[in-house]
């Protein structure tokens, strides 16, 4: 009954990870923390030149840009990791755009942008990769979803959506694949210094940078965690509060999240 949800990893040498959003921070910090484990990682983004610096000449490193919102591109750049690697192991969804915004501030095409890229961009992932892994009879999904999607939070109009989506995604996702030998793990960091919050204007608690946030990723799934969530001070804090009357909560946001 409390064994881990998925197998637990013992060794990351020869794993071959697919790592999408892997120019910049907690996806480039991935990169390297797998590199440096001595696994074989296939770098994915829209920039070339920061995905090979990321990789920096690693011989278990294979460049591999695309946008994700590009759907022929997933089927092209999956045949390449084929090629190259034989078969992926583990994929990392971690691409996104994120947007502070209000409600009465959204813009429909912004809107079916980050949508595009957070949401509609996964499931074209996982229709190209799922049968695959089937086929297979093993294989690993991590998503990177967000504490946003965990409640309602003001200034994330539509990120905070778009990861909650994402959660409920992970969820049925380990339901449906667990008994095909397929791990699936939800990954739900707390605030992280990156490109992605340098647009923030408020105080960030328990703030960390990719380095940590990629450490707490790599130990989850060697522990074989199902949810993996980090710092553990603040997303338990978050955790609770999904727990709070509606009344109570609103009045906390309104308190303390909005300035009118
Ligand atoms: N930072 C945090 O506090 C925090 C907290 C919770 C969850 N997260 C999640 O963690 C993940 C990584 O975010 P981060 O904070 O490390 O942000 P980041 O540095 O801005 O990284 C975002 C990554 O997504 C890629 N990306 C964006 N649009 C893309 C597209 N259309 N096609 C291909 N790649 C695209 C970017 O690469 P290119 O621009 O080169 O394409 C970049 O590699 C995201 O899923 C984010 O939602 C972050």
């Amino acid at each position: 009954m409390f064994q881990a949800l998925n197998s637990p990893i013992k060794n990351w040498q020869g794993k071959r990870v697919w790592l999408v959003g892997a120019s910049s921070g907690i996806g480039a910090a991935l990169a390297r923390a797998f590199l440096d484990a001595g696994a074989t990682v296939a770098l994915s983004a829209r920039r070339t030149t920061q995905l090979e610096a990321v990789a920096n000449n690693h011989p278990n490193a294979l460049v591999l840009p695309f946008d994700v919102q590009d759907k022929t591109a997933w089927a092209d750049a999956h045949e390449k990791i084929k090629t190259s690697f034989g078969a992926c192991d583990l994929v990392l969804f971690c691409a996104a755009r994120y947007k502070p915004e209000r409600s009465w501030e959204m813009q429909s095409d912004d809107v079916a942008e980050t949508l595009k890229t957070n949401l509609h961009s996964v499931y074209e992932g996982l229709c190209v990769l799922i049968p695959s892994m089937i086929a297979r009879g093993s294989g690993g999904i991590g998503i990177v979803a967000s504490v946003a999607g965990y409640v309602g939070l003001p200034n994330a109009s539509v990120y905070g959506p778009s990861k909650a989506a994402l959660i409920n995604l992970s969820e049925l996702l380990y339901c449906d694949l667990h008994s095909k030998n397929i791990n699936v793990y939800l990954i739900n960091p707390g605030f992280v210094k990156t490109e992605l919050t340098e647009k923030n204007s408020f105080f960030m608690p328990a703030l960390q940078t990719p380095e940590q946030a990629a450490s707490a990723i790599l130990r989850g799934m060697e522990k074989g965690q199902f949810e993996i969530h980090f710092p553990r001070r603040f997303t338990n804090f978050l955790k609770l509060l999904q727990l709070f009357p509606y009344r109570s909560r609103f009045y906390l946001f309104q308190r303390f999240l909005t300035q009118e």
